[in-house]
């Protein structure tokens, strides 16, 4: 038999692991060039945070990447192809907001927020598909909303949103620049 303590520990342990996963990967840390990673670490930590109102930590690429494959995976919805959840388009269609001369972005999606049914992730391509952007929310987040900075060179982006409920969804390709 375990000790109310130890499944008190035990508890946490598992809360706090959840918690690990479930913030933001700085774009800047992923797409960066070697000069830029030569930044010191404060101006490093000044462009990881976001005022966003959620808690954030860092998510490996590689476990970025394996989430997005997920949802990917059981297929992806956009404005011309909602399929089974037609109606649906307006509050899982991520919004984009371009920061100009900021070499950033926001993504918005107009998504009720709760323990049951919320916005999961945002995540964001480049022109070549590649990852450059993830974010993960939790259902006791305020909303579905994270500025993103872009990698230089980047010259287009497509923007994606997954609900816990009704799966992936992609906007249409914003062209920066
Ligand atoms: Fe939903």
């Amino acid at each position: 038999m375990e000790s109310k303590n130890q499944m008190d520990r035990r508890s946490f342990v598992k809360k706090a692991s959840v918690t690990a996963i479930s913030f933001a990967v700085g774009a800047s840390l992923w797409g960066c060039s070697k000069k830029e990673k030569k930044e010191s670490p404060k101006a490093q930590e000044a462009s990881a945070s976001q005022p966003t109102g959620h808690r954030e930590a860092m998510v490996s690429q590689a476990d970025a990447m394996a989430m997005v494959t997920k949802f990917e995976a059981a297929g992806v919805m956009d404005m011309g192809h909602p399929g089974k959840w037609k109606g649906k388009e307006g509050s899982h269609i991520p919004r984009v907001t371009l920061h100009k001369g900021e070499g950033a972005i926001t993504l918005f999606t107009k998504h009720p927020m709760s323990k049951k049914h919320w916005i999961t992730a945002h995540y964001l391509k480049d022109q070549n598909g590649n990852l450059i952007g993830f974010q993960l929310y939790e259902g006791t987040d305020p909303e579905a909303r994270h500025r993103f900075e872009i990698p230089k060179g980047t010259t287009r982006i497509t923007a994606y949103s997954h609900c816990n409920k009704h799966g992936d969804w992609k906007a249409e390709d914003t062209k920066l620049g």
